[in-house]
This record gives structure tokens, C-alpha cells and sequence, in this order.
């Protein structure tokens, strides 16, 4: 987990991906490892998913691949069995965050409200995706629910762009955003990696400061 996190604080940033077919995880993947992001959250919103990441972690073993929207243990096992190095959960399950502490494997569950937060705590977890951030306060609201958890750290996603990534990050709280923002799904669709990689590019430059 350690480690892990380490290496999620370093990248800043954490692509949240959905794809809608599996021939575009590789030219996706290339895009953000020359963009300077070799991270990905695909998220299990598609048939899509498994297979990606499975690719993914194949073509590019160094880059930090997992598995988003994950809402059950099925669903984490397999992403595992594919190679995800790591699992997202929207919201906080409780069987989905005992199988991963059981197994060792890196989670980070999602919260946004102090109960959830107090069930992450009690797994000694010390990571909460902070999900959805614009529409439950952002920043303040992470600044607010992290007062009774003094060790805890967050990463919103939800809202998260180029317009507020740097506040986030600029916050000691706050060990990564993640976004969609520089992997739109229109530009999947439309084979645009060119394009993703700019972006990429653009949202690695905007923080590399910080
Ligand atoms: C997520 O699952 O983390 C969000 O859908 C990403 O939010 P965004 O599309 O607003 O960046």
C-alpha cells in the first residue's frame, strides 16, 4: 500500500478511463505514458474494462494500472486476476475493502461523508477517494472532514480539472486528483490520442511545481 501511495503522491495526477472497447486501452495507455502519466484508473463502467486493463498492465508493465468503479468483489478479483495493481471503489464497501485488507491489496474506497470516512479509518487506511468533489464542496469540505482524522489523506475526483487541480493539490491533504479531463471519452471515441497526449502533456506541466 505504501509504496503505492508513494507513487500515486508522485504522479499528482490519476486518469480516471473509461473505456468503451478494448482496442483503445493500448494507443490510450501510450497516449499518457507520453503525456508523462503512466497511471490509469479504468473503471469497470464497461464490458470493456477487464480486458483493457489486462493489456494495459501487459504492454506497459511499469505503468501503475487499476481498477475504478469497482462495487464488488467479483468485480475486484477479476481486475486483480488482469494485473490491476490497484482498486477504486465510487463509494465505501465494506465487503469490497475487508476482501482487499484480507488480500493485500491496494484500495482506496470512496467516501464523502464523516460515517464513511470513520469505516475507512477503522481498516487503517490511510487514503480516501474524495468522490464526487465539486458536488459534495471540494476542497473545503475535504479541509472540514478530515479535522476528526488528522492522518487520513484524500484524492478527490469528480469535477477536477484544469481550472482547480492546483488548489487541490496544493494542500497538503491532498496525495492526488484524479480526472477525466485530459481523457474525455469523445476523444477516445474519436481516436484522438494525439490529442490525449497534449493534454496529458498539459495537465502534467500544470502541477509539476507543486
Ligand atoms: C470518477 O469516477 O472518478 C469520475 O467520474 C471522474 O470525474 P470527472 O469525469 O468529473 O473527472
Amino acid at each position: 500500500m505504501e509504496e503505492l501511495l508513494n507513487r500515486i503522491e508522485k504522479l499528482k495526477i490519476v486518469p480516471v478511463v473509461v473505456l468503451e472497447r478494448v482496442e483503445d486501452a493500448l494507443p490510450l495507455g501510450q497516449a499518457l505514458m507520453d503525456g508523462g502519466l503512466p497511471v490509469a484508473e479504468v473503471t469497470f463502467r464497461t464490458e470493456a474494462a477487464a480486458d483493457s486493463i489486462k493489456a494495459m498492465c501487459e504492454a506497459f508493465p511499469d505503468m501503475l494500472v487499476g481498477a475504478g468503479t469497482v462495487i464488488n468483489v467479483e468485480q475486484c478479483k477479476k481486475a486483480i486476476a488482469c494485473g490491476a495493481k490497484f482498486i477504486v471503489t465510487p463509494g465505501f464497501s465494506e465487503e469490497v475493502t475487508q476482501y482487499c485488507c484480507d488480500n493485500g491489496i491496494p484500495i482506496l474506497p470512496g467516501v464523502c461523508t464523516p460515517t464513511e470516512l470513520m469505516r475507512v479509518v477503522n481498516y487503517n487506511l490511510p487514503v480516501a477517494k474524495f468522490f464526487p468533489a465539486a458536488q459534495y464542496g471540494g476542497l473545503k469540505t475535504i479541509k472540514a472532514l478530515a479535522a476528526p482524522f488528522p492522518q487520513m489523506r484524500f484524492m478527490p475526483t469528480g469535477g477536477v480539472g484544469e481550472a482547480n487541480v492546483r488548489e487541490y493539490l496544493a494542500d497538503d491533504k491532498i496525495i492526488a486528483a484524479g480526472g477525466s479531463w485530459m481523457v474525455k471519452g469523445d476523444l477516445i471515441r474519436a481516436g484522438k490520442f494525439d490529442e490525449i497526449r497534449d493534454l496529458t502533456k498539459r495537465a502534467v506541466e500544470l502541477v509539476q511545481d507543486l
